[in-house]
């Protein structure tokens, strides 16, 4: 598959559907990019790979780390990096942190979450030649502020708020966005609202492309499956019952015979 560039994506937008996936290291961007439109490194990292409630707490070095990682894995798929929480609360924060992606990564982009109250910084981080993408609905790094994971798009309200963020969002030039936990009728008319393609997660389908955690998709992460998230297979037992079946065959000393020693 070719690698997309940003005029690529863009001319996706009513076309072919895109196909995002998270991914956290080498080892699984190189399993998953050969499907891969986009990989993205997202800070959810911190969950399900760093064992933490929520994904505050992970830091720059961390993400730059990953997407690394995650670039040499997957050297010819668009790669985005997630900027973690707290690193694009004003101007100087952001431009500083972002910068620091496209000068310690070979990353295409970087994405923050936020919709009309964040597209000043956008719009900052576009000026100064960084691609851009937006990330509105249910935001991840608002759950401590919000009280828990919370579904929008729920009254007329709610939609027009988020229509009034994609464009805000639109108009500070990024590329473009994700949206995340929004009734599907609402998130089908902001993916309309805008000439950016619309990635959605727990979304529904009328949207312009397609993201899961690649955790949460191969059934790996068990502690809790959000409803929007189809198990594609169940890596879990699979990983369970090998180690289990190594472990017997260790101690049955049936491991190694004579195929696997020198
Ligand atoms: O961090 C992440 O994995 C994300 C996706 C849920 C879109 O932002």
């Amino acid at each position: 598959m070719k690698k997309l560039t940003i005029t690529t994506i863009l001319k996706r937008k009513n076309g072919a559907p895109l196909v995002m996936i998270t991914a956290y290291d080498a080892l699984f961007a190189r399993l998953l990019a050969p499907s891969a439109d986009i990989l993205l490194v997202g800070d959810s990292l911190n969950m399900s790979f760093g064992g933490n409630a929520d994904t505050l707490t992970i830091t720059m070095d961390q993400m730059l780390y990953h997407t690394n990682a995650v670039c040499k894995g997957a050297r010819d798929t668009f790669v985005i990096c997630d900027m973690p929480f707290g690193t694009y609360t004003d101007e100087v924060s952001a431009l500083h942190n972002a910068l620091r992606v496209y000068r310690e990564t070979p990353s295409d982009a970087i994405k923050i979450e936020g919709g009309v109250s964040k597209a000043h910084l956008v719009k900052h981080l576009v000026d100064n030649g960084l691609a851009v993408c937006g990330h509105i609905g249910l935001l991840p790094q608002s759950v401590r502020a919000e009280g828990g994971y919370k579904v929008k798009g729920k009254s007329e309200e709610e939609a027009l708020s988020l229509i009034a963020d994609a464009q805000a969002i639109e108009k500070a030039g990024a590329f473009a966005l994700v949206i995340e936990g929004v009734k599907a009728d609402v998130a089908t008319r902001v993916a309309h609202s805008v000439a950016i393609p619309v990635i959605g997660i727990g979304a529904g389908h009328g949207v312009d492309g397609q993201v899961l955690v690649f955790s949460d998709m191969l059934g790996l992460y068990e502690p809790f499956v959000p409803k929007f998230v189809k198990q594609y297979l169940n890596g879990a037992t699979l990983v369970k019952e090998s180690v289990k079946t190594y472990a017997d065959e260790v101690q049955s000393r049936s491991f190694p015979d004579e195929t696997y020693a020198y």
